[in-house]
């Protein structure tokens, strides 16, 4: 059963990750500044097969900051038709290979890249949004690749609610049921 559980956490990610309006699209992003846990959206852009997930960003924000000073995160997945929750914890890593953010960035539409080439740094102050100047030839896009140690399934159901935590061992993810 926690074969199969284990696919059910894969084909959802990988839905979310490319199926439009799927609950998965978005998940909420936890790091730590200075101690204190941070959240915020973000979008699931890639699901890969050993279960890394990648998000895109902008390098001068401040998630990239807090996650050089402490790479550990979590990710909060959650399916309200299913009632399904999923809680993946690990590091995140900046991903730098020029080769990669090239590619990716030519397959972002104009609309989009704009999101990642404001002249000053998200979260600086400015007096009204029609402020906001863009850049044309630069960029600051880059792309974090969460690597999850572990993942915690929730599914809420009757008679028995379903809780599984699945702990990476090397290649292998090994499930244990819990009391939900
Ligand atoms: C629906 C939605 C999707 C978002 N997707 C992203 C995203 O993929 N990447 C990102 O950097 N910020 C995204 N944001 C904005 C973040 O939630 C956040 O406000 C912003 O990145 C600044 O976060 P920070 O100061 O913690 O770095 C999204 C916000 C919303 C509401």
């Amino acid at each position: 059963m926690q074969r199969l559980i284990f696919q059910q956490i894969k084909n959802e990610l990988v839905n979310g990750s490319i199926k439009r309006g799927h609950p998965f699209k978005y998940f909420t992003l936890g790091s730590i500044k200075a101690g204190n846990p941070v959240l915020r959206t973000v979008v699931l852009r890639q699901m890969l097969q050993n279960m890394n997930i990648v998000f895109y960003t902008d390098k001068r924000s401040n998630k990239v900051n807090q996650i050089l000073e402490n790479n550990s995160v979590s990710a909060l997945f959650y399916h309200p038709r299913k009632l399904l929750q999923l809680q993946l914890e690990g590091t995140a890593r900046i991903i730098s290979d020029p080769e990669v953010l090239s590619r990716i960035w030519n397959s972002i539409p104009a609309s989009s890249q704009k999101d990642y080439s404001t002249s000053s740094a998200p979260g600086t102050s400015i007096k009204s949004p029609e402020e906001i100047e863009y850049l044309t030839t630069d960029n600051y896009f880059c792309m974090v690749e969460i690597v999850p140690h572990t993942i915690e399934y929730l599914r809420l159901k009757r008679p028995n609610h379903i809780r599984v935590k699945f702990v990476r061992e090397n290649e292998d993810w090994r499930g244990q049921f819990l009391v939900p």
